[in-house]
């Protein structure tokens, strides 16, 4: 274990197709019974274009997103997907804006589980978003998110290339104590499309024991992940934005 690891860890008490990437500003859901959190978040994207904007965000518990349809279109047409909205999940109090752009989040030399995490972001039309940024952020593989280092671990951000398609690399997030329980394995998402903001949501993964009991997870939130021969989890997830 690295020394910045455990000044991480001792500070926390209480990122296919090639992919075009974005350049944007980043739960102990401990909390999150009580807790109102409030992020004001100053964003910079740039992809196929250059865009600056000042966006404000703020979230309860209860996750109540504002979604504008403002979707940049492709020509392409997917039929694998029923176009049901994507549901949303609690942001949690962790996170943090202006994580760096890269799609490979396992840079630590940690031990875990690698996870290759892929799809497309889709309207509610079923047609791919293109320059569409993704906001992802997890604890590591023992459970603790990163507050405090300036390597901002688990913490990235991408960008959907020309057909929507996104895919990142990480390890299994650990499981961590949520008051009385734990909560299974996840990834926090958050999606932007043309400076605003889409969707904040979770992914979890289908064979965590504890997906069966925790308060905030949705169905259609967990993602199939087989293990490949050499260890490596394939999840494949379409976000649909409507
Ligand atoms: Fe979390």
């Amino acid at each position: 274990m690295k020394t910045s690891d455990l000044t991480r860890r001792q500070a926390i008490t209480a990122g296919v197709a090639t992919v075009a990437v974005a350049i944007l500003p980043g739960c102990d859901d401990k909390q999150v019974d009580t807790e109102t959190n409030t992020s004001t978040d100053t964003q910079t994207a740039t992809n196929t274009q250059t865009a600056t904007n000042t966006q404000t965000a703020t979230d309860t518990e209860d996750e109540t997103n504002t979604k504008t349809n403002t979707a940049t279109n492709t020509d392409e047409t997917t039929d694998t997907n029923d176009c049901t909205s994507t549901s949303d999940n609690i942001e949690g109090p962790f996170y943090i804006s202006d994580a760096p752009v890269r799609s490979n989040l396992d840079l630590y030399n940690d031990d875990g589980v690698p996870v290759t995490v892929s799809g497309k972001i889709l309207d509610a039309a079923c047609l791919p978003i293109a320059n569409a940024v993704i906001e992802i952020w997890h604890a590591d593989p023992e459970g603790a998110y990163d507050l405090t280092s300036d390597e901002m671990q688990y913490r990235g951000q991408i960008a959907t290339n020309a057909s929507g398609e996104y895919s990142f690399q990480t390890l299994v997030p650990g499981q961590y104590l949520n008051g009385s329980q734990y909560r299974p394995a996840h990834i926090h998402i958050k999606i932007w499309v043309n400076k605003t903001q889409r969707l904040t949501t979770q992914l979890y993964f289908e064979d965590d024991p504890y997906n069966d009991i925790d308060p905030f997870i949705e169905d259609d939130l967990i993602m199939t992940c087989p293990t490949d021969k050499d260890g490596t989890k394939t999840c494949q997830f379409d976000f649909v934005l409507t």
